[in-house]
């Protein structure tokens, strides 16, 4: 019963969009292209500048910037484009304290991308222009409160999907609010059905299990920034170490190969967990702004994961609820609470 509904769901999903699928194009074939170079504005190196000291996010610039790379990722033959978690206009790294997020908020909230502006419509544009599927990182400011945020944008200029990180992580939760359980969904595409999760999210059940339980056959991961292995100036949580782990864990996980989007140190990784191309942090981002990789999307399609003979199937919950020992009380807990943060709120804290 619940199996058939939730196919039947996933079945129409996938009709809905195959419609628009171009008869003449080849879907066997699908090349991803991951940004690593930074936005407009942005303190390098990497790991040992964090100074804002007179540096103002400029999400105009960092716009411009977006459409060359779409540009240019789209004449290497990229079918899709996917950015770092908060490119637009920058993930404000060095500012976690109160003190300096308070000198910067206004700048930063200013420079969040608003859907329909001037701005998105560019984005839009470059996606429709350039025929490629387009996923941005960024800063989505809706009325009194700003998200941590991913959005699919169509090739034919159509925005299919967007979303917001269901529990920011850390210190990011004094400025950005939660998203919503029902925006954790993956995509049919013609390519194949795609999920798309930012950062620690790849870390917690909540966000990675809702997801790799509507399978897919390719995951989209945004990072903010990531360094080389062995970064002596990388904290645990910044480290290619931990981050990096959790995009092998999921794959393994999910079946299904990752596309790993970070200013800095960007691979793919296969659904073993193994790399396939990894651009280094060091690497030029002049020389070096984006990472490419081909799959065929035949194979890809293949690996569908939560059959009744896989390791993992719809019943998980069912059965880690099940599988608690007696001394944990089988009784319903809290959820967590939404956070929301106001902007008017943090304007006015000092
Ligand atoms: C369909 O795909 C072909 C081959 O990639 C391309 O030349 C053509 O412009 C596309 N048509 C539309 C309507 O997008
Ligand atoms: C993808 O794999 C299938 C099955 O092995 C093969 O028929 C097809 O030619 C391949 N397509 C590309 C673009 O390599
Ligand atoms: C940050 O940059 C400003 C302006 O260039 C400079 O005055 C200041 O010394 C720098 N601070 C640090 C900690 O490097
Ligand atoms: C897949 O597309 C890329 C980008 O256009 C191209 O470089 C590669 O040769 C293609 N692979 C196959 C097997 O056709
Ligand atoms: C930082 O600011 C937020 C929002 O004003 C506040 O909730 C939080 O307690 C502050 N944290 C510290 C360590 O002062
Ligand atoms: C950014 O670009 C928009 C139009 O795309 C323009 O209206 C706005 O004035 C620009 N902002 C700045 C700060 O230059």
């Amino acid at each position: 019963m619940r199996f058939s509904i939730i196919l039947g769901l996933v079945g129409s999903c996938a009709a809905s969009l195959l419609q628009h699928a171009n008869q003449t194009a080849n879907y066997d074939n699908l090349t991803v292209a991951v940004v690593r170079a930074p936005p407009a504005n942005w303190p390098l190196p990497l790991m040992s500048n964090n100074n804002w000291t007179g540096v103002e996010f400029d999400l105009n610039a960092t716009v411009s910037k977006g459409v060359n790379l779409i540009k240019q990722a789209a004449g290497n033959g990229a079918n899709l484009v996917v950015f770092p978690e908060l490119w637009f206009p920058g993930y404000p790294k060095g500012m976690s304290d109160n003190v300096s997020i308070a000198s910067h908020i206004k700048n930063y909230v200013q420079n969040s991308l608003t859907l329909n502006s001037p701005q998105w419509n560019r984005l839009v544009s470059a996606a429709k222009t350039n025929g490629v599927y387009v996923v941005p990182g960024f800063s989505h400011r809706e009325g009194n409160y700003i998200y941590m945020a991913q959005a699919l944008i169509s090739p034919e200029g159509e925005n299919i999907y967007l979303r917001h990180k269901l529990r920011p992580s850390g210190g990011e939760r004094t400025i950005w609010s939660d998203g919503t359980l029902n925006e954790l969904k993956v995509i049919a595409t013609p390519y194949g059905r795609w999920g798309i999760l930012e950062c620690w999210e790849h870390f917690h059940p909540a966000m990675t299990f809702n997801v790799q339980a509507q399978t897919e056959t390719l995951h989209i991961a945004s990072f903010p920034y990531t360094p080389d292995y062995g970064d002596s100036d990388a904290a645990d949580w910044q480290s290619a170490e931990v981050n990096v782990a959790a995009a092998r864990t999921y794959a393994v996980n999910a079946q299904a190969p990752l596309a790993y989007a970070s200013v800095g140190n960007v691979r793919f990784i296969t659904s073993g967990g193994l790399d396939i191309d990894v651009v280094d942090a060091s690497e030029s981002f002049d020389k070096t702004p984006l990472a490419y990789t081909s799959f065929n999307t035949t194979g890809l399609a293949d690996t569908v994961p939560y059959t009744t003979n896989g390791e993992q199937s719809w019943g998980i919950l069912q059965q880690i609820n099940a599988g608690f020992p007696s001394y944990i009380p089988k009784v319903m807990g809290d959820f967590v609470a939404r956070n929301m943060v106001k902007i008017s709120d943090r304007l006015q804290a000092k």
